[in-house]
């Protein structure tokens, strides 16, 4: 069951990406918010030039992980969501951006904890989900409920004076 959820700003500014999930599965309902949260985000001239793969089995999901460099925390994933785009515009892989950041977003308030995982091996990817020839693949995200606290060390992010420019650079 869905209980509150928290604000916005709060939501944005505390999401750290989570590695290590419990072996508990993410109900289908909550899944399917955090995939809405995908659908809705804006794009380019409205084009939607996303489709999401969702992999739920335990095997794929180990399989799946083989194609990172760094993708350990997939085999212990409730679910994945593997990004293809259409790849034929240049705006194309910042619109599946928003749609992950939605989705990372929707999962962390519905306490559901993500990473982003870039498959390396593409080729291989591609022919283990059966992408079409027209689509590539943009990103991998996997999902599942955080184990134990999440650890909250120093935000490792440059400091806002460092990369706002005023009026010119
Ligand atoms: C496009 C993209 C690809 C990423 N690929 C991986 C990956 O393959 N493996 C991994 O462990 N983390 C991956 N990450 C997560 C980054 O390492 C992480 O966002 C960054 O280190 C900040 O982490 P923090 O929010 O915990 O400080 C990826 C992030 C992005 C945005």
């Amino acid at each position: 069951m869905i209980t509150a959820m928290m604000d916005a700003l709060k939501c944005i500014y505390s999401k750290r990406e989570v590695r290590d999930f419990l072996d508990k599965e993410v109900p289908e309902d909550v899944i399917i918010r955090i995939l809405e949260a995908g659908r809705l985000a804006g794009s380019a001239k409205n084009r939607q030039p996303w489709d999401f793969i969702l992999v739920k089995d335990r095997q794929r999901l180990r399989e799946l992980s083989r194609f990172g460099n760094h993708a350990e925390h997939v085999k212990k994933a409730s679910f994945a969501v593997v990004i293809t785009v259409r790849g034929d515009y240049f705006q194309d892989p910042f619109d599946a951006g928003r749609a992950a950041q939605n989705m990372m977003l929707a999962a962390h308030t519905l306490g559901v904890g993500s990473c982003p995982v870039t498959l390396h091996d593409e080729e291989g990817a591609r022919s283990f989900l059966e992408v079409p020839e027209d689509r590539r693949i943009q990103v991998c995200i996997a999902f599942g409920y955080p184990r134990g606290v999440e650890r909250r060390g120093k935000v490792r992010r440059k400091p806002l004076e460092e990369v706002l420019h005023r009026e010119r650079w």
